[in-house]
């Protein structure tokens, strides 16, 4: 495993985080077993990765629950990081709610979960736009004052809304979606948060799993889940032009010896600002194979072929999204309506 140090926490944080979304089962991953989830703990855990990447919406707690089970039932607080968030609400509109009574209900619920008396990495999950962004730093700035939380994080948050949070609270670390097919970041957020010594933690690297490539053999079906519908990238114009990159990138992929899969997370850990790629896995051998990436981070030249072709696939959807890259997810009601 590759570490790196990152500011706000003294221990290293391993170069692969495990994402814990998909144990969370539920509406959009459909069946998860628990067995299952906790094998592939093991197995990332054997492999050295420390870092645990959860949320109270996944799985409306599962996934924090499994995981705190877990790490008790290993006995490994004291290696694992753990990186959780807070600020969405089922009942709320839109989902997002940032009210401070609602954070400390939050943080409180989550510790229990996690069967731990502090967080490692908190992150604010999205902003939530009834909310100045002053006002929940605040209250993050108490959680962290009070030693409830060794390190800050916001997650989805643009340039702008980092800024205002900074001004009121110490931020450590960004989450946001990173891949070889969604590198929006790269425009502005990357170089902001390497000047301003913000660690990226990236999500969706396999960019829900369009790049290992399962979703473009033939005969391929949609997956049976909500990704089905909000994923973009599953219909044209999005499709053709996603396939022909990533055939073009399949073939370094070979060169390198590794999967698509591998190689679509060596991509992203050779990133400069990137402090841990927080894969999402459904089982031992999905797992098994994206560890493989950290035997064999491929050489710059080999790197700089696959930005040439992911510069001309991003050129090629210019004129879909504003920042020339697809975006994972269909956000609006209309676009959700054609897609039906
Ligand atoms: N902060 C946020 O708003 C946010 C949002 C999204 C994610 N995240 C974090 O990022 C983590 C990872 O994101 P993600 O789960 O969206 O996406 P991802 O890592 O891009 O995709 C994961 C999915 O791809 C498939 N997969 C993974 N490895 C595979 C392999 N080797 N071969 C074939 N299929 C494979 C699996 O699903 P199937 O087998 O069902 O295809 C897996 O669940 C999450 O768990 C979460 O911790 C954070």
């Amino acid at each position: 495993m590759i570490y790196n140090s990152v500011a706000g926490l003294k221990a290293k944080l391993s170069a692969l985080g495990l994402g814990t979304w998909v144990f969370g089962g539920g509406k959009w991953w459909g069946e998860q077993k628990d067995d299952v989830s906790k094998a592939v703990m093991a197995a990332a855990v054997t492999a050295g990765v420390n870092l645990f990447d959860t949320a109270p919406f996944y799985g409306f707690g599962h996934s924090e629950k499994l995981t705190g089970e877990f790490i008790a039932e290993r006995q490994i607080r004291k290696k694992s990081i753990i990186s959780t968030k807070l600020g969405l609400d089922p009942d709320a509109p839109g989902f997002h709610n940032l009210k401070r009574d609602r954070m400390k209900k939050e943080i409180e619920e989550s510790l229990s979960r996690l069967g731990t008396d502090y967080i490692d990495i908190y992150h604010i999950h999205w902003p939530d736009p009834a909310v100045p962004v002053e006002e929940s730093a605040k209250t993050m700035r108490g959680f962290y004052e009070e030693g409830l939380i060794r390190s800050v994080g916001v997650s989805n948050y643009s340039v702008a809304e980092m800024r205002r949070f900074m001004d009121v609270c110490p931020l450590h670390f960004l989450q946001p979606p990173y891949s070889m097919f969604n590198r929006s970041i790269e425009k502005e957020l990357l170089p902001f948060c390497v000047k301003n010594g913000v660690s990226v933690l990236a999500y969706s690297p396999l960019h829900g799993g369009m790049l290992t490539g399962k979703f473009f053999r033939e005969g391929y079906s949609p997956p049976r889940d909500l990704r089905r519908k909000g994923m973009k990238d599953l219909r044209e114009p999005y499709y053709s032009v996603e396939k022909d990159a990533f055939v073009k990138t399949e073939k370094l992929a070979d060169g390198c010896g590794i999967s698509p899969a591998a190689f679509a997370l060596a991509w992203l850990m050779s990133r400069k600002g990137v402090a841990s790629v927080l894969m999402g896995a459904r089982n031992t051998a999905q797992m098994e194979e994206n560890l493989k990436s950290v035997e064999a981070i491929p050489d710059k030249a080999v790197l700089s072929q696959a930005d040439k072709i992911l510069n001309q696939m991003s050129a090629d959807l210019t004129d879909i999204d504003n920042c020339g890259t697809p975006s994972y997810f269909i956000k609006s009601a209309d676009e959700q309506k054609s897609f039906d």
